[in-house]
């Protein structure tokens, strides 16, 4: 039997039916998008019979989607199955995916039908689909609360039927691995045209086992896994995507299976889920969570400041999120601290150092977690002292056969500055009137206008990076006038630069750049 499996993304069908999930087609692409680039096998994009926007939006995904299965559920009828088929017929790899209840307490209290009617409209349901398309996935639903001969009788019959895959759903999340796994067994050992279909599960969390559960059953036989993106789905949500693969490639001791998934696009793939579906990743979150890659014990920060093996199974690059942060709270230690400062190019003297410590912690017993904004301000703090510029006006002509130009003047303590200077544009134009009053050599690295609030009169915030010699800092400014936001967070990037020179020159210890190897990143 071959170690490959096929990771069946249901983020767009069970994953939405996560309470306040709802997206619209637009959104649904974009995450087929992603999903495709994460390299999953299927993407169950919708249920298309539940509204014509979700038949619309998986007709939108089978015509854009290249590479992955797509697939569209659908109940035992004729409607449902015509329905789906509608919206995947366009798809590169389309497949019909068919689901019924298996257990009595479904049947008799939901469907209010016994186990023979369901078993022959499985059948039929299944031939109907296979007379549109070959690719063909039938659902026992809530199979592990089912009489174990009755679903053996169903996947049988339904593989006759031409089912391509067949899927055993712990719908209520009610199972546990030991069980799961021996139940995949029985099935692998006792359906006779077993070779004949690929055993699919689709686990819930109810009890916080889809995972594992998953991972058993691989284990005996199951080679196709279906999974949402940050384990949304139905009420505890379905066996996270992101989560599986990563244990099997952390632990391929355990796991020794191979799935196509890009693990670099996880990171990206998660937070486009979360952002778009508006829910929340608990920080906690295993693999994805902002708190994954962070240490806060002290002991964990010196640990992993000697060697990252020594806390850290998982590098971040591997899912390609953000290397991990130190979060420094009142419990970190002065090797985790000076690491920080070093990395912000700061080098102190034992002596300096250990006064800033002193301040540290008063700082971290009254503030829960101190960042590297914090600890910027309490090194400069002794330098806030220096004067720095302040915007008195900026004017700036513009417009078509003009050549863009401003004049600027700016306070700085006691002294007065104006320059004129002329630019590819007004906010050019400002920038370098501004450059000649200070004499520094600058370059703007990036600039980013947004608006802040709304309407007509919305305050802009224009954040920009530049780049003095060779460190880099991050300016702000907002105004309802955008050149004067960006004059005002040129101005705040700039006074950042002469507090930073100023603490340089009153401790003779921070290093200049051209001895340091860090980014040069101050912020
Ligand atoms: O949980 C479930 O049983 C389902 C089926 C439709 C596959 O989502
Ligand atoms: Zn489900």
């Amino acid at each position: 039997m071959s170690n490959r499996i096929m990771i069946f993304d249901s983020t767009l069908r069970d994953g939405e039916q996560t309470p306040g999930a709802k997206l619209n087609a637009q959104e649904k692409l974009e995450i087929a998008r992603q999903l495709a680039r994460l390299n999953v096998d299927v993407i169950e994009a919708g249920f298309p019979i539940s509204s014509g926007g979700d038949l619309r939006a998986v007709q939108g995904i089978s015509r854009e989607i290249k590479g992955p299965v797509i697939t569209a559920l659908a109940r035992t009828v004729k409607e449902d199955i015509d329905c789906a088929w509608d919206s995947i017929r366009e798809a590169e790899k389309p497949r019909i995916h068919v689901f019924l209840a298996a257990s009595d307490i479904h049947m008799e209290k939901k469907l209010r039908r016994g186990p023979d009617e369901c078993l022959q409209e499985a059948i039929q349901a299944v031939k109907y689909a296979k007379s549109l398309t070959n690719d063909v996935e039938y659902s026992l639903e809530d199979a592990t609360r089912a009489r174990e001969d009755y679903i053996l009788k169903v996947i049988e019959a339904v593989i006759d039927a031409g089912a391509t895959v067949v899927n055993i759903p712990d719908t209520v999340g009610y199972a546990v691995p030991d069980d799961f796994g021996k139940l995949i067994q029985k099935i692998m050992h006792k359906v006779p045209n077993i070779n004949k279909a690929t055993i699919s599960v689709h686990c819930h969390n109810d009890l916080g086992l889809a995972v594992s559960n998953s991972l058993e059953a691989v284990k005996y036989g199951a080679r196709q896994i279906e999974c949402n993106i940050n384990g949304i789905g139905e009420r505890a949500g379905n066996a996270a995507l992101e989560e599986i693969v990563t244990a099997m490639s952390i632990r391929k001791d355990a796991f020794p299976y191979d799935t196509e998934i890009k693990l670099n696009e996880i990171y990206r793939t998660s937070r486009l889920v979360s952002k778009l579906t508006g829910i929340p990743i608990p920080v906690n979150k295993a693999v994805i969570g902002i708190n994954a890659f962070a240490h806060s014990s002290g002991i964990h920060q010196d640990g992993v400041l000697k060697d990252k093996e020594t806390y850290e199974i998982i590098n971040a690059d591997l899912i390609g999120g953000q290397a991990g942060q130190m979060v420094l709270t009142a419990r970190s230690g002065r090797h985790a601290v000076r690491h920080q400062l070093e990395a912000m190019n700061f080098e102190l003297s034992e002596e300096e150092f250990e006064g800033f410590f002193v301040r540290f912690k008063e700082l971290a017993d009254k503030k829960k977690e101190v960042y590297r904004e914090d600890l910027e301000a309490l090194i400069v703090d002794v330098s806030y002292t220096v004067p720095t510029y302040e915007l008195e006006y900026v004017q700036t002509v513009s417009g078509t056969r003009t050549i863009p130009a401003a004049v600027v003047r700016l306070n700085k303590g006691e002294e007065s500055f104006e320059e004129v200077a002329s630019g590819a544009g007004p906010i050019d134009a400002a920038y370098k009137a501004i450059d000649k009053i200070t004499g520094l050599n600058t370059r703007l690295e990036n600039y980013n206008l947004a608006a802040v609030t709304r309407g007509m009169d919305a305050l802009g915030e224009v954040s920009i990076k530049v780049t003095y010699k060779d460190k880099t800092l991050i300016g702000r400014g907002v105004s309802t006038d955008i050149v004067e936001a960006s004059v005002k967070a040129y101005i705040d990037s700039l006074n950042k630069h002469i507090r930073m020179l100023s603490y340089a020159n009153n401790n003779h210890n921070h290093k200049s750049s051209n001895q340091k190897s860090s980014t040069g990143q101050y912020i």
